[in-house]
């Protein structure tokens, strides 16, 4: 949700940017902007639509030579997508010099603070919530941008990773954060600071991270001229005498306070195409890939154990837990819902997964012996991070089912397990998905088998677990068939999605794929709920995906399968290899390998991805930017 991307140090700031808001631009695209400050003061360029559109104006407009800048990709909160209301948003300081901004996050008070610098004489240009740091910025500026940025977010409350620069100091860049996530990279002769790491590792792997409440002035210019709070020298060239960069960071209250330089570990084909034309078809297809880094050293045969380091020191709070509490929002919540029946099926212990969102409001009751965890791929989601926080101010042991290294949920978590899937671009999330899965199918077992699960038992899962990525591989085999089945149905509007026991999720979450991709009505469902009324949506034609896998309800899934061919529907099944009985009830069959039911959603939640893609692409449209989505959702 809105990326942000910026720079100081000796290169040409305009085309690093724009290459930045590109890998960035997963996480908005309702339009983008950018700020340099050139020889002849700040030039700032906005759009409304995507990257592109911005690139081609700016060759258009010159001028825009400079080595100091920040840009923007936006996804709309507050005010719609024009180009007054596109970052950068500027302010002059009283002194005449232009201050500029890029703020991803959401500022709560922006209403009363907008009233009272109005009441001063500062006159608004757009809907947003942002433009008040900016103006708040201006106002504060006694020719230190450090200080007036620090007094401006004392002021402001709400979320916010911002970046801000001034043409008064052509060489500093003033970052900080609270809530919404902002990674500052150390390069040669210079910062470059981004929403996440894809924008930075073609420049460095060396990164720092900020706290909330905590800011960075990251200065980088030629010795000569380099002095962070002089009077505007007009060489921002960057090039001539000995280079140097320096970089501090406080928090808002000036208080000092050390960061440690990090080590990316971050491949750049991971965010690569490659022979790819979708990020979603290549999270997809990667998906053995994903499992195998994710199980590596996590499963030992020869010992007959589950490793999960991250929860070691937990374990004996895990094996007395009395309840599991599992939050999410998403597709991350699907996950979330499988992880009930895992936990109650392989661990025994009762678990229910909410809506972070309602979890959050709904005075949660957190007992002895509770134990909370969130389930996110990128660790920022506004609301589970709400709903963790909730439950630890209430007591709860928290743990965190995460993608992203260091993201807030998972420094905000007592413990948790990471799932090491590598960065996921596609917004429609599915090898997180996955991910998410086999992690708690993880948890579970480690939890099970001190509790009730026998050796034997254990044993079972973790040889199919060894297996499963070649299992994926040979679902991932039918994509053509699923093409040609799904373009068949695409005349429909409204499409329903059934399952029973562990694949109730895995029908809501294929039903989920769909529409957000797609564009088309689709529902998920207990295939036993049908009766209470969807059935009365089916007509001839309508298309009915049933997970009807071979398992304890197998026969229940047939005859709800009955049901809708007697009033018409089209019954599109996935099922377990060999079974030619279905082929009998179904128009269309995508077949998965056998494995035992716990495991059985890793495997039929593939071909509903499949299904969701190819419907996209049949239907012309952006698969990995959907009309109106965001990959991050930070705020409320
Ligand atoms: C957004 C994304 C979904 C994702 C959900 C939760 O809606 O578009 O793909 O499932 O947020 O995100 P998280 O990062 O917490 O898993």
């Amino acid at each position: 949700m809105c990326g942000i991307v910026a720079y100081v140090g000796n290169k040409q700031v305009v085309p690093l940017l724009l290459e930045g808001l590109k890998r960035l631009e997963y996480r908005g695209y309702d339009s983008a902007g950018v700020a340099v400050i050139t020889s002849s003061g700040m030039k700032v360029q906005r759009a409304v639509g995507r990257v592109s559109v911005l690139e081609s104006q700016i060759e258009k407009a010159p001028g825009f030579e400079g080595c100091t800048g920040i840009a923007h990709t936006r996804w709309a909160t507050h005010g719609s997508p024009s180009v007054p209301n596109a970052h950068p948003h500027s302010h002059k300081t009283s002194d005449g010099y232009l201050v500029s901004l890029v703020h991803n996050g959401i500022i709560e008070n922006y209403v009363s603070l907008r009233k009272w610098l109005e009441a001063k004489g500062h006159k608004f240009t757009s809907e947003t919530d942002t433009e008040v740091i900016a103006v708040l910025i201006a106002e504060f500026y006694k020719g230190d941008l450090e200080a007036a940025v620090k007094a401006a977010l004392r002021e402001v409350t709400g979320a916010y990773a911002i970046a801000v620069i001034c043409e008064r100091e052509p060489h500093t860049l003033i970052c900080a954060r609270k809530g919404s996530p902002l990674i500052i990279g150390i390069a040669d002769k210079s910062y470059v600071v981004a929403s996440d790491a894809s924008a930075i590792v073609s420049h460095t792997t060396q990164v720092i991270t900020l706290d909330d409440y905590q800011v960075a002035k990251l200065c980088a210019g030629p010795n000569d001229k380099y002095n962070p709070v002089a009077e505007a020298s007009g060489d921002t060239s960057g090039g001539g005498g000995p280079w140097k960069v320096d970089f501090k960071t406080t928090t808002i209250d000036d208080v000092p306070v050390t960061r440690d330089v990090q080590e990316l570990e971050f491949d750049l084909a991971q965010i690569e195409l490659g022979q790819f034309e979708h990020f979603m078809h290549k999270e997809i297809m990667e998906q053995p890939e994903s499992i195998r880094t994710c199980l590596r050293g996590r499963i030992d045969l020869r010992d007959n154990r589950v490793v999960l380091g991250g929860l070691a020191s937990f374990t004996r709070e895990l094996v007395r837990a009395r309840h599991f509490i599992l939050t999410a929002q998403g597709t991350a919540f699907h996950a979330g819902l499988i992880g009930e029946y895992l936990l109650e099926d392989i661990a025994k212990v009762p678990a229910r997964c909410h809506y972070a969102s309602e979890f959050r409001y709904r005075n949660p009751i957190i007992e002895e012996g509770s134990i909370t965890v969130a389930i996110s791929q990128s660790g920022e989601t506004a609301d589970t991070l709400a709903a963790l926080r909730e439950a630890k101010d209430r007591g709860s042991l928290a743990l965190g089912v995460v993608n992203v290294v260091g993201s807030s949920i998972a420094r905000e978590t007592d413990a948790g397990v990471y799932l090491h899937v590598g960065p996921e671009i596609g917004v429609a999330s599915t090898k997180a998905f996955l991910g998410q899965v086999l992690v708690l199918t993880l948890i579970s077992l480690y939890v099970g088998r001190r509790r009730y699960l026998s050796a034997e038992q254990l044993h079972n899962y973790l040889e199919e677990l060894e297996r499963l990525p070649d299992m994926v591989s040979k679902v991932l085999e039918q994509s053509d068939a699923i093409r040609t089945a799904t373009e068949k149905c695409l005349d429909r509007n409204n499409w329903l999605f059934l399952g029973r026991g562990y694949h109730y999720p895995v029908a809501v979450e294929g039903a989920l794929k769909l529409k957000e991709l797609s564009y088309i009505h689709a529902e998920g469902m207990p295939a036993a709920e049908m009766k209470h009324g969807p059935i009365a949506l089916i007509d001839k034609g309508m298309p009915v995906v049933f997970v009807a896998t071979q398992g304890s309800q197998y026969d229940k899934v047939i005859s709800n399968i009955e049901e809708v061919r007697a009033r018409g529907g089209r019954v599109i099944a996935v099922a377990t290899e060999g079974d030619t009985q279905i082929t009998r009830y179904s128009e269309s069959v995508f077949y998965v390998p056998h494995v035992s039911e716990a495991l059985q959603p890793m495997l039929t939640v593939v071909p509903l991805q499949l299904v969701a893609y190819h419907a996209a692409v049949l239907r012309g449209h952006d698969v990995d930017k959907p009309r109106n989505l965001a990959k991050s959702v930070t705020v409320e």
